[in-house]
């Protein structure tokens, strides 16, 4: 898609109400085959991409208007907190299953995927588990325990886990967490191969933020998923969160080199948790600044045959954690607070009806 078909599909957009100058804008893909899919769902079926949003607690149930969107315009779902530990096992020993059973239930209901997130985190930890006086044993019959539970009970029903969250440092070194420090690193191991005995057709995923281009995280992240695979350990993909802020998102040429070399060890990559942040109140400079990095993310993800799957971290801005995290930004979601869809959502669906 031409700077010029982008421009277009903008000032379509805009016109609507206000004006935007186009400014020199990337150049995408200039393929221009217009598709019949109207929504999202369709549109990515014809790729084979997951495209999905990450589900707040109970919204798929207590808001009708939410679960219509939901099942119309996506194939997969996550749940944005429900089955992280705090949740799943709030006491040692007990299991609350509720939320995620419905979710769970949700999904298939609309023929949805389940990402699962997360068996393993240093955040979301009930206080019983984060605790520093567990010896190594407890540790790893904790861990063993909960995530075999976990991922037993979706056997067959969750196509794929964030197994590990957020595991890698800035320079690229290994997190210190309760994890590393009362197990040592080989907890990522015993953690993987669990999974995979609890559920072996699961997709397993490492999970983390930061590591979308190039750097020394992105290194750690690959030189970790490496030596997990040299070493036998079920590792199936890796999970790019792609929190971004609008006017500063990963240069493109860093995230595809990046896929690349990541799909070469022969690994699957979901952009897990995207959102593209804004000043709000959102300006259309603003609107069109985020579109032009979501369609850059999906475009780039289109291009590269390993990139299977593209969530972004809720389905509308009503219920965006950004603004509670980034003070003065928000509007980072493809629908309003509203449930209308925004220029990102436009740019989207021109982009997957238009890529080959
Ligand atoms: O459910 C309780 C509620 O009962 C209580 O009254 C309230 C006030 O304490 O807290 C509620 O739990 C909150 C939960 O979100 C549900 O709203 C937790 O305090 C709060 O910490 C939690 O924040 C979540 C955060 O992860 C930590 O788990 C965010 O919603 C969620 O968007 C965020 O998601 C993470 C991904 O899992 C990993 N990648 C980064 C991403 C953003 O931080």
């Amino acid at each position: 898609m031409t700077h010029s078909r982008l421009c277009s599909t903008i000032l379509a957009a805009m016109l609507l109400g206000g004006s935007v100058a186009c400014d020199s804008a990337d150049t995408l893909d200039d393929e221009d085959t217009t598709q019949d899919d109207s929504t999202l769902r369709g549109a990515a079926a014809r790729h084979g991409l997951a495209m999905g949003v990450a589900v707040g607690t109970g919204l798929q149930r207590t808001d009708s208007r939410f679960a219509e969107v939901l099942g119309r315009e996506f194939n997969i779902l996550v749940a944005e907190n429900t089955m992280k530990p705090a949740a799943i096992q709030p006491a040692q020993g007990v299991f609350s299953w509720d939320e995620a059973d419905q979710l769970v239930a949700f999904a298939e209901s609309r023929d949805m995927k389940v990402r699962g997130h997360t068996l393993l985190w240093h955040e979301s930890l009930p206080s019983w588990m984060n605790s520093p006086t567990w010896s190594r044993e407890q540790l790893l019959a904790i861990l063993e325990n909960h995530i075999k539970t976990l991922v037993g009970r979706y056997k067959g029903r969750v196509a794929a886990w964030d197994v590990v969250n957020e595991a890698v440092e800035w320079n690229g070194t290994l997190r210190e967490t309760l994890w590393l420090n009362g197990i040592g690193p080989e907890y990522l191991e015993w953690v993987f191969r669990w999974a995979h005995e609890a559920d072996p057709d699961a997709l397993l995923f490492y999970n983390d933020y930061g590591a979308e281009g190039l750097g020394q995280k992105s290194d750690g992240v690959y030189n970790l998923l490496r030596d997990l695979l040299d070493a036998g350990v079920p590792v199936h993909g890796v999970g790019m969160q792609m929190h971004v802020a609008a006017a500063s998102p990963p240069r493109m040429s860093d995230f595809k080199t990046n896929m690349a070399r990541l799909a070469n060890l022969g690994l699957q990559i979901h952009i897990t948790e995207m959102d593209v942040r804004i000043p709000i109140p959102a300006t259309d400079a603003g609107l069109v600044q985020q579109a032009v990095v979501y369609r850059d993310v999906l475009d780039a993800c289109l291009a590269e045959d390993g990139c299977t799957g593209l969530l972004t971290w809720g389905l509308t801005d009503r219920h965006s954690w950004v603004p509670s995290s980034f003070e003065g930004y928000g509007s980072a979601l493809l629908f309003d607070a509203e449930y209308q869809p925004k220029l990102a959502y436009q740019v989207m669906l021109d982009g997957l009806r238009e890529a080959d």
